[in-house]
């Protein structure tokens, strides 16, 4: 059974993902304006992952007896820079979202509630996924920019990104 406050910050989660989903799949529109094919691709199939993170916790809360609650969301940012803004702010996200999974963890350990606990370690390790992921595409950015020719081949190595795959090393990839 689900104490009040766990309850409150579950239904936060839920939110939090569901922005994730929206925040990625404005990036991946912004992406498909700039002819970045590979980038919409890849972020369209992580918002896709977010709405997967949304549905394991609406799913949780609803066995655990209470009701899931979907509040406002806000608007996801539609205005970036350059390509290195989005994923800039996509790393910027993760840690972000890892912060409120330690909270959660946190308060599920203090309300001595360990089943919620024990749920919420698949997120902890996910959130080390997630930083990982967007730190190895910061990676990339860097090693082979994002100027000219460079723009594109960044675009194509982010397409076989795509589901997990390409975490590889760029030199490997461009052999
Ligand atoms: Fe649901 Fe990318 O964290």
């Amino acid at each position: 059974m689900l104490t009040d406050k766990m309850l409150d910050k579950l239904n936060d989660q839920i939110n939090v993902e569901f922005y994730s989903s929206n925040l990625y799949l404005q990036m991946a529109s912004w992406c498909e304006t700039k002819g970045l094919e590979g980038c919409a691709d890849f972020l369209k199939s992580h918002a896709d992952e977010e709405m997967g993170h949304m549905h394991r916790l609406f799913t949780y809360v609803n066995e655990c007896g209470a009701m899931a609650k979907l509040g406002a969301i806000d608007a996801p940012p539609t205005d970036f820079a350059n390509i290195d803004a989005v994923f800039e702010e996509t790393l910027r996200h993760e840690k972000y979202v890892t912060r409120k999974i330690n909270e959660l963890a946190d308060t599920a350990f203090s309300e001595k509630d360990y089943s919620t606990f024990n749920f919420l370690q698949w997120y902890v390790a996910e959130q080390h996924e997630e930083e990982k992921l967007f730190n190895t595409i910061l990676d990339k950015m860097r090693i082979i920019g994002t100027e000219g020719r460079g723009l594109y081949h960044f675009d194509q190595e982010i397409a076989k990104m795509i589901d997990g795959h390409g975490g590889g090393s760029v030199m490997e990839s461009e052999a």
